[in-house]
């Protein structure tokens, strides 16, 4: 008796893991990547890479490429590869929902005496018009010894955030844990496409832990690419490029303005065969195409998905 209740709850539990392992998959909207694997990545006669990036439509690079002005990417020649671009943000990768630039860390150092002797301010914009926003998978992280962050946004949201980093020997920061002492990371709310950063310190300047954190950096990023090393980070002089190279800034995209009915009755639904349409989740208006089930490829382009 007990052996059966025992086996019972046995497949119980792997069932419950089945599901929340779909559960899971269905929202985890983030990192997959067919749409540039497609047979047909863009339209007819377009350009599929831009240095080692391919390019899938809606995104496309020369007239008649891309669905409409907010996709058009740009192909930077002037550096080796040429790098494509999306306005003035340089794009590293597109997926199937989203697209990944490169980033940008703010830095403020000082010298033994308190004075500033490095300061970069960041400000990003994806577009106030644009159906794009920054992916909730970025966080704000700031990291520091005295330090605060704060993480305006204030076009379309007013949003403020922050973060504050303390810490007063270097024996309390933890390698690999972000949590207030020497590394502070906060989430971000939906729908954002601007914000800049202003960082300044909570207590002297710096001056009683200079002689292992001179500097404090903050940034918006891809929280999973981001490891934070301690006090080895703080005597990094490459921190700042080696973020900017390792911890991309994750874009969301949908196809502009209408739900799934608005753009089906008005005739200009982009999904082909085999797809559907689902509306954004991103809080920005807008919808996606994805592929029906057992079929992968294109959705937004003829003759849509294959089986
Ligand atoms: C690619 O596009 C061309 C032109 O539209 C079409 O003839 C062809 O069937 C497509 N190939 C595949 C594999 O989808
Ligand atoms: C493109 O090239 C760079 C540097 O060579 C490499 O780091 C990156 O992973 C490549 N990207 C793709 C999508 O292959
Ligand atoms: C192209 O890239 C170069 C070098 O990275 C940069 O200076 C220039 O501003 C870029 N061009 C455009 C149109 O953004
Ligand atoms: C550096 O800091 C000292 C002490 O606060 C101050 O007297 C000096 O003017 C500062 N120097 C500069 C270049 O700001
Ligand atoms: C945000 O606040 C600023 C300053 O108070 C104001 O000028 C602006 O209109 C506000 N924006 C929105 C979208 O509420
Ligand atoms: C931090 O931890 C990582 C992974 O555990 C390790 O490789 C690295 O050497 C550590 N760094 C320091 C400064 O302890
Ligand atoms: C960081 O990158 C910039 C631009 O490529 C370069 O000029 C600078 O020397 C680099 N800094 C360090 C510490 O490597
Ligand atoms: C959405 O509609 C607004 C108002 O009509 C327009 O200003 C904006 O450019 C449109 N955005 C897109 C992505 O189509």
């Amino acid at each position: 008796m007990n052996f059966t209740k025992n086996i019972c709850f046995f497949l119980f539990l792997i069932l419950l893991a089945i599901t929340l392992q779909f559960t899971s998959q269905a929202t985890a909207l983030g990192d997959v990547i067919t749409i540039t694997k497609a047979a047909n990545v863009t339209k007819p006669g377009c350009q599929t890479e831009c240095g080692n990036v391919t390019i899938p439509f809606p995104f496309g690079i020369g007239p008649g490429c891309f669905l409409s002005q907010w996709f058009e990417i740009t192909c930077n020649a002037s550096s080796n590869p040429p790098r494509p671009q999306i306005g003035r943000l340089e794009v590293l990768e597109f997926t199937d929902y989203t697209f990944r630039v490169r980033n940008k860390v703010a830095s403020q150092c000082y010298d033994q005496l308190g004075n500033i002797t490095e300061e970069n301010p960041v400000s990003t914009n994806v577009g106030l018009t644009t159906p794009f926003s920054f992916s909730q998978k970025n966080h704000f992280t700031l990291i520091g010894c005295d330090d605060f962050a704060l993480f305006l946004s204030r076009f379309q949201v007013n949003f403020t955030g922050g973060c504050t980093a303390l810490c007063l020997k270097p024996e309390e920061v933890v390698n690999g844990s972000c949590s207030g002492v020497g590394c502070c990371q906060t989430s971000i709310p939906k729908a954002l496409k601007y914000y800049s950063t202003s960082v300044g310190s909570m207590v002297n300047n710096h001056i009683k832990v200079w002689s292992f954190d001179p500097c404090t950096y903050a940034f918006l990023g891809e929280q999973e690419r981001f490891t934070f090393n301690g006090v080895s980070d703080f005597m990094d002089p490459n921190f700042r490029n080696r973020t900017m190279a390792s911890v991309p800034l994750l874009v969301d995209w949908v196809v502009g303005n209408l739900s799934c009915s608005e753009a089906r009755s008005a005739g200009v639904l982009a999904c082909q065969a085999n797809s559907e349409c689902v509306e954004s989740d991103t809080g920005v208006p807008g919808y996606r195409c994805i592929c029906n089930n057992g079929y992968h490829g294109q959705p937004y382009l003829e003759p849509g998905c294959q089986g």
